[in-house]
């Protein structure tokens, strides 16, 4: 490893398994040598795996709903204090639709479950911020990712209203991201990651079939988890400084394609 991270105190949302995004993360952060307090929706934690990732990197816990104020609040503070020092990095992997869990169309929303949707989605990336920017908790050149998905650019059907989370989740990133950097110089980036295999991502209605589609249109395939916690490593560095306001595509490629070769070659054949 590289010690990108040596010295450097963060926080982590989202590691719900070994399979979650934000886990990959906290096991390549502790590699490079940070520390971190781990979080995530108490009701999250009554699954008990965040502990033996806890156990693994020397992280404690703080559970946090990130649709309340008072609990991030807490999170922040108490975080200071455990790593002794104000924040370098914060990682927020977070998402989910209550449409989609309920198998509700995205032409006939219930648009209760929209709010909360939206709450837990997007605007709790804002709300992060507003804690931390407030608090003044972050340290100069400290760095803010959030994780999204191309749908917030282009129609993905089944993706369902969080193609318009992961929109105002990205929005969020360059407005708050112009605040942070003026005042703290603090860079705020979203990471647009390709179709993964994990709680979240499998959720998606058809996710084999979307996951399997991008595999074959990106010139490098589909980016892993692994993968992704390594990008997100090099946002938390010291070598990306002057990196922000960005929605950053981490997808091999997929999202400049037009057509690839063997999804032509499968089209080509269906129709003779
Ligand atoms: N898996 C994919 O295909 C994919 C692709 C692009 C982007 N993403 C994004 O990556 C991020 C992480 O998702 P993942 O794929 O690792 O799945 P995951 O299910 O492992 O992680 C989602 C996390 O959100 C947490 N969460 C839900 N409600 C919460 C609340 N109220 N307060 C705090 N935390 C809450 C869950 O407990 C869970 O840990 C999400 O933003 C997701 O949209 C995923």
């Amino acid at each position: 490893m590289y010690n990108l991270l040596k010295g450097k105190k963060g926080i982590i949302f989202g590691a719900l398994d070994e399979n979650s995004i934000a886990w990959k993360v906290a096991e390549r952060a502790h590699e490079e040598g940070a520390t971190f307090v781990l979080t995530n929706a108490p009701i999250a934690m009554r699954m008990g795996e965040i502990n033996k990732l806890a156990k693994n990197t020397g992280s404690e816990v703080i559970p946090a709903d990130a649709t309340s104020m008072d609990d991030l609040e807490n999170l922040v503070s108490k975080s200071v204090e455990i790593l002794g020092g104000k924040l370098d990095f914060v990682l927020h992997s977070i998402g989910m639709s209550i449409n989609v869990r309920k198998g509700n169309h995205y032409t006939n929303s219930n648009y209760e479950f929209t709010h909360k949707g939206f709450d837990i989605s997007a605007l709790s990336f804002h709300r992060v911020m507003n804690v931390l920017y407030k608090n003044k908790a972050m340290n100069e050149w400290g760095s803010i990712v959030a994780l999204t998905y191309m749908a917030a650019q282009r129609v993905f059907p089944d993706y369902n209203d969080m193609a318009d989370n992961k929109a105002y989740l990205e929005s969020i990133a360059r407005s708050f991201g112009y605040f942070f950097g003026r005042d703290h110089k603090v860079r705020v980036n979203t990471i647009s990651q390709s179709p993964t295999l994990t709680t979240a991502g499998s959720g998606v209605k058809g996710f084999g079939g979307f996951l399997n589609y991008a595999e074959k249109m990106s010139p490098l395939g589909n980016a892993s988890a692994l993968e992704c916690a390594d990008y997100t490593i090099t946002l938390f560095s010291d070598l990306t400084k002057k990196v922000t306001l960005q929605n950053l595509m981490h997808d091999g490629g997929f999202s400049n394609m037009g057509i690839s070769d063997v999804i032509m070659e499968d089209f080509s054949q269906s129709l003779e």
